[in-house]
């Protein structure tokens, strides 16, 4: 039996070594290892054994299946390496091959905007300040000039909530809070949604998005007014373009004013305003409406009136979108339909 096993060895190991791949390797270890292979078989015999044998065979048994094992084992790493350096040198990956191309989200028409204008006065040294949607009475009405009983609130349909809280109605309230914060001189930008309770049409909807503009510090009069909003449609509209500022009414501002642009579709031209749809032939589009600070939101801000300034304005951003990108209805901007979006 001694015999046989050294026979048996000699004959896998010699097989093992003479293995030219890893299935015919895998052939040998089954014949030998396997569960009807030969040490099994020759396993099975030991029940013939005396006491005494019994013991030593089983010991030799289980050196020959290690060191069969490992022979095994070693010779499968070499051919698996040789292996893949035989595919690797047969296979060529074909670069002309075209790739499988990601899906690209983009961005929505209202963030393209928003972002454009930002840019704009954070090129002019402007920050960009954030407030809540959901606002105190106080700071979307009362510490802009509008008491509970005053006239103004009638034209900005609020939506009340809890508490004494509104949403807000326009991005006026940042102003609020960003004079609260003490800190001066002042110039911020304060994108975002508002909301009135509008009923939906091509031209309304209950949220929309504003842009508002805040300077505050010594010696600040109209001529930055106008020397920045001019600036600002200049670089939107194109150096053409001409401004006009309209006397006003904001309650938080004195003087207050709107500033128009020349029509993009007629340029205010004498001949092709008269049928121009876009302006309805006046030659002009309302933009903003901005103004210097009122003394008495200053004040109530805890800002000195007789030593600082400032001026302020705001503007709807989905007229911007639809202008710029000809979108005839706001309800597109709204319903997230794919087909609409992905033009962008
Ligand atoms: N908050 C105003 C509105 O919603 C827009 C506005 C006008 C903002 C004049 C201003 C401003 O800061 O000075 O109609």
């Amino acid at each position: 039996m001694k015999d046989d096993l050294l026979r048996i060895k000699t004959e896998a190991l010699a097989g093992i070594a003479a293995a030219a791949d890893t299935r015919t390797l895998d052939d040998v270890r089954i014949e030998f290892l396997g569960k009807k292979g030969t040490l099994s078989q020759i396993s099975r015999r030991m029940g013939s054994l005396s006491a005494e044998e019994r013991p030593i065979m089983g010991q030799m048994v289980n050196d020959v299946k290690d060191a069969l094992e490992a022979a095994l084992s070693t010779r499968k790493t070499e051919l698996a390496k040789s292996e893949m350096f035989a595919k690797m040198a047969t296979e060529k990956i074909d670069a002309t091959l075209p790739g499988i191309a990601p899906k690209l989200g983009n961005r929505h028409p209202m963030t393209i905007v928003t972002e454009e204008i930002c840019n704009i006065f954070i090129g002019m040294g402007y920050e960009i300040a954030e407030g809540p949607d959901v606002e105190t009475d106080y700071h979307n009405f009362e510490a802009l000039n509008v008491p509970k009983t005053h006239p103004a609130r009638d034209e900005q349909d609020t939506f009340y909530v809890e508490g004494g809280h509104v949403l807000r109605t326009q991005t006026s309230p940042v102003q609020i809070r960003k004079m609260e914060e003490g800190k001066l001189p002042i110039a911020i930008v304060a994108p975002g949604k508002v909301f009135r309770s509008d009923e939906v049409d091509a031209t309304h909807s209950p949220v929309f998005h504003q842009i508002e503009g805040l300077v505050v510090d010594k010696g600040i009069n109209m001529g930055h007014l106008k020397g920045a909003l001019t600036l600002f449609a200049k670089t939107v509209f194109g150096e053409d373009v001409q401004t006009r500022f309209r006397p006003h009414h904001f309650p938080f501002t004195e003087p207050s004013a709107e500033m128009d642009v020349s029509c993009f579709m007629c340029n205010n031209d004498p001949e092709k305003v008269k049928t121009c749809r876009v302006c309805k032939q006046e030659g002009w589009i309302e933009l903003l409406g901005c103004g210097m600070v009122h003394p008495k939101v200053l004040a109530r801000c805890g800002i000195d009136p007789t030593v600082y300034s400032g001026f302020a304005f705001g503007m709807g951003l989905e007229r911007m979108a639809m202008q710029r990108y000809n979108i005839e209805d706001m309800r597109l901007l709204f319903d997230n339909d794919m087909r609409f979006l992905k033009q962008f």
